[in-house]
């Protein structure tokens, strides 16, 4: 089939390419270079250098490639900085994702899939937090999101655009060849190991007075590569109907852990400051899977924490600048 994936030079994007690819799909990435790095889109797939706010450009690839499905990954993407710069997320974020929905509808385009985000449940009335959880955007990033999603079931309703919305949790690993590489760097698992490969002096744990077992904020990890699975397994559904999946290992792991996980590793003490909370936290973030699990057959093949872990370490020691040679 061939796809067309924006934000395929991205983290997730390019790892879901590669993935992709493995799979013997025919791949165009669409990526404006903002975040993403030339470097981590797999060779095999074509690359268009381009913007969605440029309805032209987009139009432009669908004439040319014809896609018969788009994965949309392209965004803005830290809760942070939406609530500083809400513009570029109920701005930006929706207003190029509407670009790309308009021409996917002009263009005839039956398949999408959004990458969703676990920031639509900011007051869970039940841990884990499954589909029927009720929605509350913690920021005018999920909100950006939760907005995309509405688009979509209106254009299934009126125009027949089958698609899947998958709201990840803690993404985090690496495959082999592809990992994590943002400026500046905000999360969690890649920072603690740039500790631990001498580029920082130590990590600031953003409050341990939430009430969890050891005081510091609970996530749930899932491999990038089971992420990656997930998109696969939920294009090929598509035919039959739209879906709405929460994505997580169902398992919660805290800073803490986390960083204990990654001494033992890396060999490295990787010292650790305890600072202030960081607005906007939530304590538990905990995904229930049981319905993408049980309607795809989706397994996640890494979900320890440890080995999502190693296969980060493995990545940034191979990388240690990151796609910069
Ligand atoms: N943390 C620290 N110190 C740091 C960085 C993070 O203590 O230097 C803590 C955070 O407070 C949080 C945990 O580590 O408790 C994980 O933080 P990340 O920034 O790695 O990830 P988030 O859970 O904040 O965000 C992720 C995705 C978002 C998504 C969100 C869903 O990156 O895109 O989950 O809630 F929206």
């Amino acid at each position: 089939m061939k796809i067309l994936v924006t934000g395929g030079a991205g983290y997730i994007g390019s790892i879901v390419v590669e993935q992709l690819i493995k799979a013997g799909e025919n791949v165009v990435v669409f990526d404006n270079l903002y975040q993403g790095h030339r470097a981590a889109v797999h060779p095999a797939a074509a690359f268009v250098q381009g913007d969605l706010a440029d309805r032209a450009a987009i139009d432009g690839v669908m004439e040319q490639h014809q896609p018969e499905a788009i994965m949309h990954f392209a965004s803005h993407t830290l809760v942070g900085e939406s609530m500083e710069q809400p513009f570029l997320y109920l701005g930006e974020n929706v207003i190029n994702g509407l670009n790309l929905l308009q021409s996917a509808i002009k263009h005839k385009v039956r398949r999408f899939i959004l990458s969703s985000t676990a920031n639509l449940f900011d007051d869970p009335e039940r841990m884990p937090i499954d589909e029927a959880e009720r929605i509350v955007p913690g920021s005018p990033y999920g909100e950006s999101k939760f907005i995309l999603e509405r688009l979509l079931y209106w254009l299934d309703r009126v125009h027949g655009l089958r698609y899947a919305a998958l709201r990840y949790f803690n993404a985090a690993g690496a495959s082999a060849e592809r990992g994590e590489d943002h400026n500046p760097e905000l999360h969690l698992i890649p920072i603690v190991l740039q500790v631990a490969l001498g580029q920082r002096e130590k990590i600031k744990i953003f409050g341990d007075d939430y009430s969890t077992p050891d005081g510091t904020c609970v996530r749930d990890y899932i491999h990038v590569l089971d992420l990656a699975q997930a998109h696969i397994l939920a294009l090929r559904a598509l035919d039959q109907s739209s879906r709405l999946y929460n994505l997580g290992n169902g398992q919660g792991f805290s800073v803490k852990e986390v960083i204990d996980t990654a001494r033992e590793i890396t060999g490295h003490p990787i010292p650790a400051e305890m600072v202030a909370r960081r607005p906007g936290d939530p304590a538990v973030l905990i995904a229930g899977s049981d319905k993408i699990r049980r309607e795809l057959g989706w397994q996640p093949q890494h979900p320890n924490l440890r080995d999502i872990i190693e296969s980060a370490w493995r990545w940034h020691k191979s990388h240690p600048h990151g796609y910069e040679a």
